[in-house]
C-alpha cells in the first residue's frame, strides 16, 4: 500500500475525486492533503473523509524542512498535484524526484508555464481557436509545466465553445483519467 499526499491550492474536486478513488483500492491511499490556502475548500472536502490536512505559507514551504519532515512522517510514496500553484521547493524534489506528479489542463508543451493556469489556460486555448484541448499529467520539475509527460487525453473544442463549456469538458476528463493514471505510476513503483 502506497502513500499518496495532495498538494492543492482550492476547489479540491480532482484531490477529492482521487481520495474517492483510492478509499476502495488496496494499491494506494490518501494520506495528507495540504495547501497553501488556509481556507482553500479542498481542506474541508479531504477532512470529510477523515484525512489529515495541513496548511502551510510561503516561508515555511521554500525556507523550513517542516513540510519535508512531515511528508516523512507520514511515510509519503508519492505526492500528487491537483490544481497547485507553487513551484516545489528543491528539498523536496531533491527527496521525491521522479515521484511527483501534476495535472494540466490543456496539451502540454502548449499552454503551460507561469500563470497559465485555470481559466486563462481555456481562455488561450479557444483565443487561438484551437479545434483541440486537453489534459496532460507530468512529472514535476523546478520549472512550471515542463517535467517529462506521462499521459494526455484529448478533447475537441467547438466553435461555440466558452470558457465555461471547455472548463467543464476538460475536467470530465481529469475525473476520469487522472486517478487510474496515478493507480498506473504507483504498479510501477
Ligand atoms: C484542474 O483543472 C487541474 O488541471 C489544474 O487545476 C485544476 C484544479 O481543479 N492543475 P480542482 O481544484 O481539482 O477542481
Amino acid at each position: 500500500m502506497k502513500n499518496i499526499a495532495i498538494f492543492a491550492s482550492g476547489t479540491g474536486t480532482n484531490a477529492e475525486n482521487i481520495i474517492k478513488y483510492f478509499s476502495t483500492k488496496n494499491s494506494a491511499r490518501v494520506i495528507l492533503v495540504l495547501s497553501n490556502k488556509s481556507h482553500a475548500p479542498v481542506l474541508e472536502r479531504a477532512a470529510k473523509f477523515n484525512i489529515e490536512t495541513g496548511f502551510f505559507d510561503r516561508h515555511q514551504f521554500y525556507d523550513t524542512e517542516e513540510v519535508v519532515n512531515l511528508l516523512l512522517k507520514k511515510k509519503t510514496d508519492l505526492i500528487v498535484l491537483a490544481g497547485f500553484l507553487w513551484l516545489v521547493p528543491d528539498n523536496i524534489l531533491t527527496l521525491f524526484r521522479g515521484r511527483i506528479l501534476n495535472i494540466h489542463p490543456a496539451l502540454l508543451p502548449s499552454y503551460g508555464g507561469k500563470g497559465m493556469y485555470g481559466d486563462r489556460v481555456h481562455k488561450a486555448v479557444i483565443a487561438a481557436g484551437e479545434e483541440e484541448s486537453g489534459i496532460t499529467v507530468h512529472y514535476v520539475n523546478e520549472v512550471y509545466d515542463s517535467g517529462d509527460i506521462i499521459f494526455q487525453a484529448r478533447c475537441k473544442v467547438y466553435p461555440d465553445d466558452d470558457i465555461h463549456s471547455l472548463a467543464e469538458r476538460v475536467h470530465s476528463l481529469e475525473y476520469e483519467h487522472y486517478p487510474a493514471v496515478i493507480e498506473r505510476f504507483v504498479g510501477e513503483m
